[in-house]
């Protein structure tokens, strides 16, 4: 009887949603600016696509979800800004070519690039019984590192690239680039963590106010640690790379011709990283995350509000750094590698 009871007072005070969010947001502007890494630095180290709110700057600070006056997103009320690192094919005369980047397929058509974003909570059919607080206003967090190797990709296990067959090709995942032309693109797979130490908006590293517990990307995430109790939504994206144009010009010894914008000379994708920057605005994400739609159900004002792919293709951020990024370049643009790393062992050492 006393279980029984306690079962009871437990069932009170949690609930059960699963609302889990996809959609697209179109790419909102690709220049070198970095404001959670380099606030302030233009132009930034590498070149970034990046998706979302139009306020997106070098630097970025305070309620994001009240800067700006539009969004490249599904939904209306979503001003946070989302990047990667650009993906770029290395010739083999040394000239290399931005690849660009494709809609992914099960979202409206029309979407001018960008990225699949994704809020889920502990995985795609439950909160594991565990509210899911979203983000505050300020937060912001990124996942990987432009100087991390193989073993950086062990620890993120969220960390993923897909050869495409098709657009809905989603397995198997692969940790490095994929070692033949791949017939419908490459996808890369960004997972966040998803707890957090309740108490910080950023890091110094960026990264170690929040803790991953996901075994693989959008499987169930496990019960999140003592440090970082508090359970937030489960952040991923997809990035779809148009590399037909590339195919025929694969070099003949098959070494991968594919270089992220970091500049990482070993043919490796390691590296591969993502940055975060909230910027929901009011408690329209916490709304969401309270509720149980899913994907697309969730849009027009059940509960969350949305705009039309023309809304969303007709919002961009300004360019403050004036520099070709487009056509065959003879080196990739911002400083090369060995220049990056020598900058951060300095920074380590002082
Ligand atoms: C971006 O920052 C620059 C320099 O601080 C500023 O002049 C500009 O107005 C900002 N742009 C936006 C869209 O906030
Ligand atoms: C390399 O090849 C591309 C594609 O044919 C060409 O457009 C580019 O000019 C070449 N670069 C050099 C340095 O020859
Ligand atoms: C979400 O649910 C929590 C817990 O039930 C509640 O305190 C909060 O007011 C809700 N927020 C919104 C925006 O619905």
């Amino acid at each position: 009887m006393k279980a029984f009871a306690n079962a009871l007072a437990l069932a009170a005070v949690t609930s059960y949603t699963y609302a889990a969010l996809r959609f697209g947001c179109g790419t909102v502007t690709i220049q070198r600016l970095d404001p959670v890494v380099e606030p302030g630095n233009t132009p930034s180290a590498h070149l970034h696509q990046v998706v979302g709110g139009n306020a997106f700057n070098a630097s970025m600070n305070g309620d994001i979800g009240n800067q700006g006056t539009c969004t490249t997103c599904t939904f209306s009320e979503d001003f946070s800004n989302y990047w990667t690192a650009v993906l770029f094919f290395k010739h083999s005369n040394g000239s290399y070519k931005r690849v660009k980047i494709m809609e992914n397929d099960a979202l409206p058509a029309g979407i001018n690039g960008g990225m699949t974003i994704y809020y889920t909570q502990q995985d795609f059919n439950s909160n594991g019984n565990k509210f899911i607080r979203t983000f505050p206003p300020g937060f912001r967090m990124t996942v990987g590192s432009p100087t991390q190797g193989a073993d950086g990709l062990v620890k993120h296990k969220g960390l993923r690239f897909t050869c495409l067959d098709t657009k809905s090709t989603r397995f198997p995942e692969i940790d490095d680039f994929p070692k033949k032309p791949c017939k419908g693109g490459i996808m890369t797979e960004h997972h966040f963590p998803a707890c957090w130490d309740g108490v910080n908006l950023d890091s110094p590293d960026h990264q170690s106010h929040m803790y991953d517990t996901q075994p693989t990307g959008f499987a169930a995430g496990a019960a999140c640690p003592s440090t970082h109790p508090i359970r937030m939504p489960q952040l991923a994206y997809e990035t779809l790379w148009d590399t037909a144009e590339f195919a025929s010009m694969w070099p003949a010894d098959g070494t991968n011709p594919f270089v992220f914008s970091y500049g990482d000379q070993e043919g490796h994708a390691y590296g591969t990283h993502a940055d975060y920057m909230f910027g929901w605005k009011g408690d329209a994400l916490q709304k969401a995350m309270n509720s149980s739609c899913m994907f697309q159900a969730c849009e027009n004002g059940k509960p969350l509000k949305s705009q039309t792919v023309a809304q969303m293709n007709a919002c961009s951020a300004k360019s403050t750094v004036k520099e070709n990024i487009d056509g065959w370049l003879s080196a990739l643009p911002g400083k090369p590698m060995s220049q990056m790393m020598e900058r951060r062992m300095q920074m380590l050492e002082n």
